[in-house]
């Protein structure tokens, strides 16, 4: 397989190339323009709605608040960067559990009375880094990711998972260990959840977040619905009981907090697990990705945006649907994405450098992000009314810029959503446009240690790049990971 090594790439015609010789439909501006002139830089007026540039900054959760889930001083810093980089729409900070067992990691931010002036330090953080590096605040939409973790849920100790399922999952029940009578979430469970979303989303509103971000993607519970499939009762089976518990969270958030907006980032497709091949992998390094066995899974009722008969395949048609009742619910702000960093991280986050339980990418991960600009081209050609914001561009490097502005010029995005390379260099695109010049050494390599560190119980981080978090204890310790790895490697005695 080929897989174009961007970082050693210098000319953007080069880049082109490649795309045209590689068959990949990524449009991209071979010259970058400045100031009022770049697209990146045009303001959205829509719906009552102002937002000053076209950059968007992506939920990053960071793994670092306390066991209570309060906010630290490397969560504020991560927050300040947001609001350093220029981007005048902060799309949820990052994502912030509804309620303690509802957390990823036992380091989640929660919403709840006791964390309240730490959120709210937060959002003041970041607009007060705003106002001194960007000069005004005019146009600075910031909201806040609420979330519920579902399958995913480890809110109490790293190697602890307490998942809360909808349904059972032929291949993931499997994966988690979870026995065949491991309870399901119940309606009433349910409901007790769609409150607590409610009162996360009043304690936004007073906070004074412009938004919160009604979470549907990764894998996450307000995914999980979506491919409820097999759930009997309330909340599974059809479209409309699959889509209940947003229409019921919304409706409490507009009964009891009118004058929040309401935004949902959506994985608009997804696919079958993916695993590395064990045929092709060693001791110590991982094989490149294969989907799991699915042939007896077929039709496929397990999954979100994907074509039953072939689940390796997406299928827009439920998404659509989704976002017409996004549309109908009267909600504009939309983010789209893909898949899940748990079983299938190169359809989410491409990457050269795979993280540490996931496994060598099974094609260029340029491929990967042609497909979520292709899916969001699509949603936003049916949809021109909602503001859209697109995902997977970190992987793009030094040709983000130019990719970024091709997209926004012809109109297959409303906002470019920057992830990783958040992490690294906060202000990429707002160098670009204001005419500075590009610090290459701080552009994000896809190194996935930002991945890797949390799955070994660090905060998240850029290790390679960030002297903040490599010169720091936490980055000694994921070195010593790593020799520990390797040693085993040599050792032929593997993970
Ligand atoms: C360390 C890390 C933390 C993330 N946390 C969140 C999160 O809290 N909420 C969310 O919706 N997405 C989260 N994501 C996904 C990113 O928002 C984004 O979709 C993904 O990284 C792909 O975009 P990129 O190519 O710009 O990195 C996270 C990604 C990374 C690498
Ligand atoms: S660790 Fe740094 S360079 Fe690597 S993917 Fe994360 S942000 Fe990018």
């Amino acid at each position: 397989m080929k897989i174009l090594r961007l970082g050693s790439v210098r000319e953007v015609g080069r880049f082109e190339d490649y795309l045209v010789s590689s068959r990949l439909t990524i449009p991209c501006d071979l010259e970058l323009l400045r100031g009022s002139e770049s697209p990146l830089s045009w303001p959205i007026e829509r719906n009552g709605l102002k937002i000053g540039n076209r950059i968007a900054i992506q939920p990053m959760e960071g793994w670092d608040g306390t066991a209570d889930g309060i906010p630290t001083a490397n969560t504020i810093r991560r927050w300040q960067r947001f609001g350093r980089s220029g981007a005048k729409l902060i799309w949820g900070g990052e994502a912030v559990a509804v309620r303690h067992d509802a957390r990823a990691n036992p380091n989640q931010l929660v919403a709840g009375p006791h964390t309240r002036n730490g959120l709210a330090r937060l959002r003041e953080a970041l607009i007060d880094e705003h106002r001194r590096t960007v000069g005004s605040v005019d146009g600075l939409l910031v909201g806040l990711q609420l979330t519920h973790s579902g399958r995913y849920s480890r809110p109490n100790a790293k190697d602890r998972p307490e998942p809360r399922i909808l349904y059972r999952h032929p291949i993931l029940d499997h994966r988690l260990g979870l026995p065949d009578d491991y309870p399901l979430l119940t309606d009433g469970e349910i409901r007790e959840i769609i409150e607590d979303f409610h009162r996360a989303a009043r304690m936004a509103r007073e906070l004074g977040f412009d938004f919160a971000d009604i979470k549907h993607c990764h894998g996450y519970l307000g995914h999980e619905f979506l491919s409820a499939h097999t759930r009997e009762g309330d909340y599974g089976g059809s479209f409309e009981n699959r889509t209940r518990f947003l229409r019921e969270v919304v409706e409490g958030i507009r009964a009891a907090t009118p004058g929040l907006r309401i935004g949902v980032r959506l994985s608009a497709f997804d696919t079958i697990p993916f695993l590395p091949d064990p045929a092709r992998s060693e001791p110590g390094k991982l094989g490149p990705g294969i989907a799991e066995y699915f042939e007896k899974l077929i039709p496929y009722r397990w999954g979100f945006g994907v074509n039953p008969q072939n689940p390796t395949k997406a299928d827009l048609g439920e998404p659509v649907q989704f976002l017409a009742l996004l549309e109908e619910l009267d909600i504009r702000l939309v983010n789209i994405t893909a898949g899940s960093p748990y079983y299938n991280p190169h359809i989410q986050r491409p990457a050269f450098y795979p993280p540490s339980d996931g496994y060598q990418s099974p094609e260029d991960p340029l491929f990967g992000v042609a497909r979520q600009l292709e899916a969001t081209r699509c949603l936003k050609a049916k949809f021109p009314h909602l503001i859209i914001v697109g995902s997977a561009y970190s992987y793009l490097q030094d040709f983000l810029p130019h990719v970024a502005q091709a997209t926004i010029r012809q109109g297959w995005v409303d906002a470019v959503g920057l992830g990783r390379m958040v992490l690294t260099y906060p202000e990429f695109l707002s160098d670009v446009v204001e005419g500075r010049a590009v610090q290459h050494k701080r552009i994000c390599r896809t190194f996935s240690d930002c991945t890797t560190a949390p799955r070994n119980g660090l905060p998240s981080g850029c290790y390679p790049l960030d002297k903040h978090y490599k010169d720091s204890a936490d980055g000694d310790r994921l070195r010593e990971i790593r020799t520990e790895s390797s040693r085993r490697k040599a050792e032929g005695r593997g993970e």
